[in-house]
């Protein structure tokens, strides 16, 4: 298949990397990609968020499928433009991807179709907040509403710093800023992307991200620093349970309106000491999760998502999954989540690769002068598979020893509690 993937990311080179490993191959295209993925599709330097001239690079290319990977171009309509030049597109339209564009929606269409979620306020003024938190209590969850890249919630003890953040979101976009403040969720937090044509929900594995940026979770919260897949601790029948009680009225609630949800409803969980709950919807795959959870599949991944676009999911066959644990161990680039140093060379991604078991997927990288270069927050991916979550942890990590970037940073402790048998689900009183 001639396949044109959208974005720059590593959950993008992901993507590539699982179609380019595919029996048969595919004639791949990447849009804008990153030098990463240009060693495994083909690069055409157009803007991402541009779905006019997204459409018209895939109506020249002659791509038979189109996959939108971040959010940025989804809650644009990019997956639209591309539908109406007539092209099968992976990716939910504007309209559905609301569900993550707006913190109020996701929240409202979970209230009309009874999937268990925070308690929530949205609020307009700070005097709103001050009510909301002091409903709640701390600790305190106060979410911007709109697109923030993983840096829009706080979850802190401080009421002063709830108002803080509160305030700063309120006074973006002109003033006209909304907040969402929730009850805190208690428990461990569970990544479960589930793929949706419209109608029928196929759930993917279970994986588990790590949002914030220092060991034992200490620090701001990131786009995510690494994760792993299986979860051996979680619950038997929590992907029934999600997929019964979340996905599926989620996008039955979404079809009903009108607005039908085909891509991925990305299910962000808080396995609570009162059950199952959202913490959040996205409507793309999860970075740094879908490093892992795609490094386990064995189906071809173009046939789940061509499935996907063109509402063919019903006859798709179950999924096929590798027993593997696979462990992503994210290499930040000095100052993020602030702002990241750009520029310096990146080497030793070929030693970590020399390794069996660790592939290495570019993010935030770029060539300058003929070197590889760090030019974003995040900037690589080193994922290992192995036998068992210590095996593949303990490859990771060597594959991250052999990366050389000045300044560099990440957490050493991704899927360490999983791999030990330390994490425990809350059990209620
Ligand atoms: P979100 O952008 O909604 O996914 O929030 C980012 C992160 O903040 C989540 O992954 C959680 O770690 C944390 N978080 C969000 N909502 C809550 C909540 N209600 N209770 C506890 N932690 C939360
Ligand atoms: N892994 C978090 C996200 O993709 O939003």
């Amino acid at each position: 298949m001639k396949i044109l993937v959208v974005g720059n990311g590593a959950r993008e080179h992901a993507i590539v990397h699982a179609l380019a490993g595919e029996p048969g191959g595919h004639e791949l295209h990447a849009a804008p990609g990153n030098p990463g993925i240009g060693r495994e599709a083909t690069l055409h330097a157009v803007d991402a968020n541009d779905g006019a001239a997204v459409a018209a690079l895939a109506t020249s290319l002659g791509a038979e499928l189109v996959v939108v990977g971040p959010e940025a171009p989804l809650v644009a309509g990019v997956a639209d433009a591309v539908r109406a030049a007539g092209i099968p597109c992976f990716g939910p339209s504007a309209e559905a991807a609301r569900l993550e564009g707006s913190k109020a929606f996701a929240k409202e269409v979970m209230a009309a179709a009874d999937v268990p979620t925070a308690r929530a306020h949205v609020c307009t003024t700070l005097a709103e907040v001050a009510d909301a938190l002091d409903d709640f209590g701390a600790p305190h969850v106060v979410k911007d509403d709109g697109l923030a890249a993983g840096k829009g919630v706080v979850v802190t003890a401080d009421r002063a710093a709830a108002l803080a953040h509160a305030e700063a979101a309120l006074g973006a976009a002109g003033g006209a800023g909304r907040v969402v403040v929730e009850e805190y969720l208690d428990g461990p937090e569970v990544s479960l992307f589930c793929i949706s044509d419209g109608a029928t929900v196929v759930p993917l594995v279970p994986a588990q991200d790590f949002k914030r940026v220092g060991d034992d979770d200490a620090g701001p919260n990131t786009g995510g620093m690494g994760a792993y897949s299986p979860l051996d601790w979680a619950p038997a029948g929590l992907v029934d349970e999600v997929l019964e009680r979340i996905a599926q009225p989620t996008v039955d609630e979404m079809a009903r309106r009108g607005t039908p949800f085909a891509g991925v409803l990305y299910v962000g969980l808080a396995l609570t000491s009162r059950g199952t709950r959202v913490v959040e919807f996205n409507a793309r795959f999860g970075d740094p999760e879908t490093q892992v959870v795609l490094a386990r599949l064995a189906t071809p991944l173009s046939s789940v998502l061509h499935a996907a676009a063109t509402g063919g999911l019903g006859d798709l066959e179950p999924l096929r999954w590798s027993d593997d644990a696979v462990v992503n161990v994210v290499v930040a680039a000095a100052g993020y989540p602030g702002t990241p140093r750009k520029g310096d060379p990146i080497t030793g991604i070929e030693d970590a690769e020399a390794l069996d078991g660790v592939h290495v997927l570019h993010a935030g990288t770029a060539t300058s002068g003929g070197a590889l270069v760090a030019s974003g927050g995040r900037v690589l991916s080193v994922v290992a598979r192995g036998a068992d979550l210590d095996a593949a942890r303990r490859l990771a990590y060597d594959g991250v020893a052999r990366i050389g970037l000045a300044g560099s940073h990440h957490r050493t402790d991704i899927a360490l509690r999983a791999a030990r048998g330390e994490v425990t689900v809350p059990t209620a009183g």
